[in-house]
This record gives C-alpha cells, sequence and structure tokens, in this order.
C-alpha cells in the first residue's frame, strides 16, 4: 500500500527544530530515562540511555532532530539513519516527546520531516522497532501508518512479537512504513 505523503508542517508554538550535536548528547540521556512513563523501571531507563550512545549525535546527526522551546530546553527528539546495507531503507531508531508535550502533534512532525528527508535521499520505506510492552509505542506507530510485521507469536492482544529479537528476554515489535 502507498502511504499518503504529508508534507511537514509547522511546529505547534514557538518551539524549533534542529539537528543535534554532541553537546546534545547529556540532555538525550535525561529524557531518556525520565520520558518513558517509568516503562521498564531503572532498568528499563539504562536499556534506553545505553541504546542511544554519544555516535548517534556524532555520526548520524543529519538524520536526527531535536526540538526545543524558547528558552532552549529540549522538548522532543527523534534519532534516525539511513540503512547503509539497505539502500531503500531508513530507520527510525528513538523518539521522545516530554511528557507535558504530547498530543500537540509534536511526535507527527518530527516523523513527516524524517519521511521527508529519507525521500529526499532516495528511500522507499521506513522500519522501526519498539518494545512489545510500549502500548503507546504501538498505537502511535499504527497511527503514523506502519505496519506490524509477522512475528513468532502473538501476544494475548494479538500483536505479533519477535521473541528475543535483541537478545535473551528482549522481545520486540517490528514496524515498517511504505514512503
Ligand atoms: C509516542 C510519542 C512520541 C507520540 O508523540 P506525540 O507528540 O504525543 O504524538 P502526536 O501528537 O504527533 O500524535 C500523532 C498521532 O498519534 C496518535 N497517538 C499518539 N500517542 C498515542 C497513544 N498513546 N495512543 C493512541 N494514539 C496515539 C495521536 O492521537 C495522533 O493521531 P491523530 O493524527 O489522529 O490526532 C510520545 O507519546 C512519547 O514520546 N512517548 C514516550 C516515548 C516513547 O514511547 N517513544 C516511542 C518508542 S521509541
Amino acid at each position: 500500500m502507498i502511504e499518503r505523503t504529508r508534507v511537514p508542517g509547522p511546529l505547534p508554538g514557538e518551539l524549533t527544530l534542529r539537528h543535534p550535536g554532541p553537546a546534545d548528547h547529556a540532555r538525550l540521556q535525561v529524557a531518556l530515562a525520565e520520558w518513558w512513563d517509568g516503562l521498564g523501571g531503572a532498568a528499563g531507563a539504562l536499556q534506553r540511555q545505553l541504546l542511544v550512545p554519544r555516535l548517534f549525535v556524532q555520526h548520524f546527526a543529519d538524520t536526527s532532530f531535536l526540538v526545543e522551546r524558547p528558552d532552549r530546553t529540549l522538548h522532543a527528539f527523534l534519532i534516525g539513519f539511513l540503512s547503509q546495507t539497505d539502500p531503500a531503507t531508513a530507520y527510525i531508531h528513538f523518539v521522545g516527546v516530554c511528557p507535558e508535550g504530547r498530543g500537540d502533534g509534536v511526535g507527527s512532525a518530527l516523523y513527516d520531516r524524517f519521511f521527508a528527508a529519507a525521500r529526499a535521499a532516495g528511500r522507499s520505506q521506513v522500519r522501526c522497532i519498539t518494545s512489545s510492552n510500549n502500548r503507546n509505542s504501538l498505537a502511535y506507530h499504527r497511527r503514523m501508518g506502519f505496519r506490524l510485521e509477522p512475528g513468532d507469536r502473538t501476544d494475548d492482544e494479538g500483536v505479533p512479537v519477535h521473541e528475543d529479537y535483541d537478545g535473551p528476554g528482549l522481545d520486540r515489535v517490528s514496524f515498517v512504513r511504505e514512503l
């Protein structure tokens, strides 16, 4: 199915968008610990932080975005990249919107910008994964036009899950969206 092409709209309020740099790494680490509504407890927070080492803001900055408020505090971010291995694919690694900023279209604005950047680079699909227990992320990605890829089991709500996808006990749900 070909998805409708959404043109990136303006960000709400006085929010501004730019690419991140190494100086942003420390506050991204704070956001990764604090913006996931306690998902996975302290172990979950550490796992997320370790999934975004500094290299992402050093070597994947051109396809990553950061949203700031007028006082330059962090409001939202997206970490993404173009697959080196598959020239058709772009990949969204992490997205986060601060808890008080959700439901205002910031997450979709970030995705639309990433989709536009991926299209401009000749990519025809976007992939991402999420934890099977992150129900908000599942709902959001479906709303953003992603489809769930078949897994090796379905959970009690019918969601296809890839068991041990990222290692023992690290089950994931896999999404793809055509551009
Ligand atoms: C998931 C997240 C990025 C969404 O950001 P957001 O700015 O609130 O999303 P938007 O306001 O742009 O919403 C886009 C669409 O998704 C829907 N949506 C967003 N979160 C949803 C949820 N939890 N349940 C159902 N629908 C949801 C919105 O209703 C909207 O649909 P609409 O276009 O019909 O109005 C944000 O909730 C977040 O940062 N969560 C914590 C971190 C996380 O789980 N990240 C994803 C995994 S890496």
